[in-house]
């Protein structure tokens, strides 16, 4: 029995030595641990023994597998290892070279100005409305008080489609119109609505053919020039901070009566003057004032009963003014290097 162990262990070393393969370790196990390996065999004809001589054959059969078995996961480990080895240096990754630096997105500022408008607005009560880009001249002119041959027409030429009935609406103002005759019920009205306008103009740092505005409309009872000048203010410190000062220039719009203009005291010079207010300490960023009676009694508004305001920003203009950007351009241009500029202005 010795003989035959030490016989097992002498093969094994050889066999062990030869061994260069997972495969070939897969054959030593067969080979020695099997139903009918090496190993086993040694106690295949216990039955035949005395009680004395099992447990010896027992024992040193026992001895035999563990140290066959140990030796055999040794050698698994190391070709293992050998073939991960070979592996990693064949698949090498160089880590010294630059990376490509990925674009990371961000909201438009445009849009991003106009939602913080809109959620200003409807913390307030305000309900957010669209209107049409392609108006009717009914709307966007004539029930705005603005007849055919008005010479304030002048100043918001437009782009007509075929017929002088319908054209690229020129102010967000129509939506005001379509908002109280889709009001049949005839309640009070509190809406902002953001959109799209285009005027016929020669495109330069500080106008565009096509541009945004914030559109506000109330009607209720007794609104006055007060209620107007509070939610100027409102959105005023809102967007450009607490410190900011608001005040009204009269002005004239057909819609309104009276009119004015919106004026924010400078953010650069705090009010002193400076180029950017050119030296004024003002900047102005819409129009405004009550609602003209013939627009109310044009939307079936009773304006005995109806009273309410009216204003409208220049969305291009706050977001200029707000992030510094120096040419209208920028918005519709699509160059992307601008993008990095506005992402750091706005985490300043
Ligand atoms: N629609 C005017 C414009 O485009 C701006 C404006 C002025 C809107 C007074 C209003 C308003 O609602 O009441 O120049």
């Amino acid at each position: 029995m010795k003989d035959k162990v030490e016989n097992i262990k002498r093969e094994l070393v050889n066999d062990l030595e030869n061994a260069k393969t997972l495969q070939d370790v897969s054959n030593l196990k067969v080979k020695y641990l099997g139903k009918k390996g090496l190993v086993t065999e040694l106690t295949s004809n216990m039955k035949e023994l005395s009680i004395e001589e099992n447990k010896e054959v027992g024992r040193l059969s026992n001895e035999t597998k563990n140290y066959v078995t140990e030796e055999i996961s040794k050698l698994e480990n190391r070709i293992n290892n050998e073939e991960l080895e070979k592996k990693l240096n064949s698949e090498k990754i160089d880590i010294t070279l630059p990376s490509i630096k990925p674009s990371v997105g961000s909201p438009n500022i445009l849009e991003k100005l106009i939602e913080e408008v809109e959620e200003l607005a409807i913390s307030m009560g305000y309900d957010v409305v669209e209107g049409p880009e392609v108006e009717m001249d009914l709307y966007n002119f004539e029930l705005l008080n603005l007849p055919k041959g008005h010479p304030a027409r002048d100043a918001q030429d437009t782009f007509y489609t075929d017929s002088d009935t319908l054209l690229l609406r020129s102010q967000t103002s129509p939506v005001q119109i379509r908002t109280m005759l889709e009001n049949t019920d005839k309640t009070p009205i509190r809406i902002i609505c953001p959109g799209k306008t285009y005027r016929r103009d020669d495109d330069d740092a500080t106008h565009s053919h096509q541009f945004t505005q914030i559109e506000g409309l109330i009607v209720d009872k007794d609104i006055s020039l007060a209620n107007l000048k509070a939610t100027f203010d409102i959105i005023a410190k809102k967007l450009f901070g607490n410190e900011r000062e608001t005040r009204f220039r009269p002005s004239f719009y057909p819609f309104t009566e009276p009119s004015v203009e919106l004026d924010i005291s400078c953010f650069n010079c705090g009010g002193k003057g400076c180029n950017i207010c050119k030296g004024t300490g003002w900047i102005t960023v819409g129009g405004a004032g009550i609602v003209h009676h013939n627009v109310l009694d044009n939307c079936g508004y009773d304006s005995n009963k109806w009273t309410g305001f009216a204003f409208g920003f220049g969305a291009e203009r706050l977001a200029m003014l707000k992030y510094g950007i120096t040419d209208i351009r920028t918005f519709y241009t699509n160059d992307l290097r601008i993008k990095d500029n506005f992402d750091r202005k706005d985490a300043e």
